[in-house]
């Protein structure tokens, strides 16, 4: 047991994709505003990825951008472990050690297989297991809440009740059972009003050039409204955005569109001026990280250094309480 009066937190990011403004919005920036209350251990869950990206260097670039992502948003590795999944290897012990007291039943009931079964796929036993690796991840840190949207719930709950049951079996205090923060992050629309998603094409990438911003912004659907009309901002994608982007500054975007004489194409410009200045330093800093993969390896292998004593500390009592090995 953790014997620090300060509560750990901890979260995996899956590293299948660029970074959209509704990842920095929805999960980033609350996750990030969380290292103050917490001890806080973010990885990259590169092994959980593997159940579905096929392309080894994409794999790669992708955790890399995962970290560089958020180091580039404010993570400070110092006040803040940052690793990748994969540096500690340990997780698969513990992982193993669950899925003996896990009941087949449970990973069957699991969202993502289920889902994958009624869309007719054939998926891997990795898709299977995925629920067992969260939970190891979880538990081999000593987590005490982990922070996750509400789809994410019911790995949450399975990581409970496998916590609790090793505790049950072998003996309290063998692994930490975490508590469960849902939080209600806001939710970002997309280029076409839907949240937005990777899947579904609407996203405005977080670190696009300034053209590339513009791009994004003039696909934004609008009213149809004259130049001259008042308009409302009830129901409008770029009114939104800009209230997410520039929160001091929507009153007066209001303000003018009620006034008319303001239009929906000076709306986007301007929500495209407050995105460039919203997101350049994020960008420089991200470009400058990405350049240099040799620094953001030193960054990440120090992260795991720390977090291999807490899981070498975690294994030795699983073993210990299991009967594995010898005993201490
Ligand atoms: N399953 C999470 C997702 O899809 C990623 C993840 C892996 C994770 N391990 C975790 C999240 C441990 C929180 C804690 O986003």
């Amino acid at each position: 047991m953790t014997t620090s009066p300060v509560k750990t937190s901890l979260t995996g990011i899956k590293p299948t994709a660029e970074p959209h403004l509704g990842n920095y919005l929805g999960a980033i920036r609350p996750a990030l505003q969380l290292v103050e209350r917490y001890r806080s251990f973010y990885f990259v869950a590169d092994y959980h990825a593997l159940t579905t990206v096929r392309d080894p260097s994409a794999l790669r670039a992708h955790s890399w951008t995962v970290a560089a992502t958020w180091l580039a948003c404010g993570l400070d590795p110092s006040e803040t472990v940052l690793f990748r999944q994969s540096d500690v290897p340990l997780v698969f012990e513990l992982a193993w050690v669950l899925g003996c007291v896990a009941a087949t039943g449970q990973l069957e009931r699991g969202h993502a297989y289920k889902d994958a079964l009624a869309r007719g796929e054939a998926p891997n036993a990795g898709v299977f297991c995925y629920p067992l690796l969260m939970a190891a991840d979880i538990l081999l840190y000593d987590t005490n809440v982990v922070p996750i949207g509400a789809d994410q719930k019911q790995h949450l709950e399975l990581t409970r009740d496998l916590a609790a049951r090793i505790n049950h079996l072998y003996g309290d205090g063998v692994l930490v059972v975490p508590e469960i923060v849902t939080s209600d992050h806001p939710t970002v629309p997309g280029l076409d009003g839907h949240k937005m998603s990777k899947s579904r094409g609407n996203t405005i990438p977080l670190f696009a050039s300034a053209k590339g911003l513009k791009k994004a912004v003039f696909r934004i659907k609008t009213g149809s409204e004259a130049l001259e009309e008042p308009k409302s901002t009830d129901g409008s994608i770029v009114y939104e955005l800009f209230r997410h982007v520039a929160p001091a500054e929507a009153p007066e975007m209001e303000r003018k569109l009620a006034a008319g004489g303001y239009g929906w194409g000076h709306a986007k410009q301007d929500l495209v001026d407050a995105l460039e200045a919203y997101l350049r330093e994020k960008r420089r800093r991200y470009e400058a990280l990405r350049e240099d993969e040799d620094a953001l390896e030193r960054i990440l292998a120090g992260g795991a250094e720390v977090a291999s004593a807490i899981a070498r500390a975690t294994m030795s009592r699983v073993r210990e309480a299991t009967g594995i090995g010898l005993a201490r």
